[in-house]
């Protein structure tokens, strides 16, 4: 591994240099934007900066791999070896602080922020958790909500059932208990990347102890052996025993595939899943309908994805360019459209949007939204990566005391557990 992502550094270092040569101007973007939806609504962006700056080459430095789980390692050695992309993609909270602020590779945007009014068009909150010692570091482009059921809504009637507003937990099994007799698998799953099946423990998670110890968690007021999260890892595994069998193998997208083709049925994923949904053609309310996942009503599990720019920025114009790009309106309601998610900026035409990205942007607007751990904004790094291993030993040997007892052993070692 370590030579591999020595291989790619000194390849990208010979491609900068020969591309510096040979072109004047050009931007660098690095993301893990590769699915059909990721990939379409990144190119929107991408699309209108060229329309904007002709003469600019704009790098598409995207790595394969939801979640980021392929981009991270890679743009840490790079960051390390001190060729930074112009710009990389990044979640607000401990990853932004975390990985990219604190050891000084992220420059301040604070007087874009200030020359654009942004302080007025995104919300406090969301500048708050964008920002160190009242200075940005980030441009949110989305709002994603990761706390979202999903389901096959004609392979449901198919079988008897109609969903309501809301699903709690014992429905949920009721209705996987009797898919379970039929062809279809009741759940979806695709988790050739962990972090997916760890999307639907974290949703269990919150769904069963609620925001306040949700939060907890990552301040040591609640320990991860309480017996609430027992109950919690309890739940999870019950659900793992209905997922379609072929998870292993497939990716988060392909698992959204999967659901929208009637060969599985409920998806507990964030809302990059709706982007996937609209791209296959489906239609909201009629081909596929949601709940908050069970016992999360009225919260929002809450992935930003915004850009950074690099301290030592090889492009620094054509960078903030960039970033200038990603907060304008427009070009964030196209994005969105896209990629399943809502408008950073607080002033996007709601009317543009469908019935699921309007009730998202209802069910943020309540105020309670929660960090996410499994992409990065609630704990350190470290912390995330001890979660994933622990998530590939439970799923195999199923031990539910060994992966709370993990859980908090590693959240004392990265200093927040109780
Ligand atoms: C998240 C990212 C989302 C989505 C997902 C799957 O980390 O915030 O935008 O794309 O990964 O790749």
């Amino acid at each position: 591994m370590r030579i591999n992502l020595l291989l790619v550094v000194l390849f990208l270092s010979a491609c900068q240099s020969n591309n510096q040569a040979d072109l004047k101007k050009q931007v660098e973007v690095f993301s893990w934007w590769t699915s059909g939806s990721e990939a379409a609504a990144l190119e929107s962006v991408l699309e209108t900066y060229r329309a904007l700056y002709p003469d600019v080459e704009v790098v598409n430095a995207s790595i394969a791999g939801g979640g980021g789980s392929a981009a991270r390692p890679v743009l840490q050695t790079r960051l390390i070896g001190g060729i930074p992309p112009d710009t990389w993609q990044t979640h607000h909270g401990a990853e932004l602080m975390g990985q990219y602020v604190a050891p000084g590779f992220a420059a301040s945007l604070k007087d874009l922020y200030a020359a654009e009014g942004w302080h007025e068009l995104f919300s406090p909150s969301l500048i708050d958790m964008i920002s160190n010692d009242g200075e940005p570091y980030l441009v949110v482009l989305n709002l994603h909500r990761s706390n979202t059921l999903w389901y096959n809504k004609p392979v449901l009637t198919e079988y008897g059932f109609s969903i309501g507003e809301s699903l709690d937990i014992d429905e949920l099994f009721e209705i996987l208990e009797q898919l379970n007799t039929t062809d279809v698998s009741p759940m979806c799953m695709g988790d050739t990347g962990i972090w997916a099946t760890g999307i639907m423990f974290e949703n269990t998670l919150l769904g069963t102890i609620g925001p306040d110890r949700y939060l907890g968690l990552w301040n040591g007021t609640t320990s991860f052996m309480d017996t609430d999260v027992m109950e919690a890892i309890r739940i999870y595994d019950r659900l793992l025993d209905y997922l379609n069998s072929d998870h292993a193998a497939l990716s988060w997208d392909q698992a959204a595939d999967k659901m929208a083709s009637g060969d599985c049925v409920f998806y507990s994923m964030g809302d990059w899943a709706y982007g996937e949904f609209i791209r296959d053609g489906l239609q909201e309310n009629i081909d596929f309908g949601w709940v908050a996942h069970p016992g999360s009503d009225g919260i929002h599990l809450l992935v930003t994805d915004g850009f950074t720019m690099a301290k030592d920025a090889p492009n620094p114009q054509e960078t903030l360019n960039m970033l200038r790009v990603m907060g304008d309106r427009v070009v964030q309601e196209d994005f969105n459209l896209l990629k399943g998610s809502i408008c950073a900026r607080n002033d996007c035409d709601r009317s543009r949007f469908g019935p699921y990205l309007q009730w998202a942007m209802d069910e943020y607007a309540k105020g309670v939204a929660v960090p996410t751990v499994i992409h990065g904004s609630a704990a350190p790094a470290d912390f995330q990566q001890a979660l994933n291993d622990a998530l590939t030993d439970f799923v195999v040997r199923r031990n539910k005391e060994a992966f709370a007892k993990t859980l908090a052993n590693e959240a004392k070692v990265s200093g927040f557990g109780s």
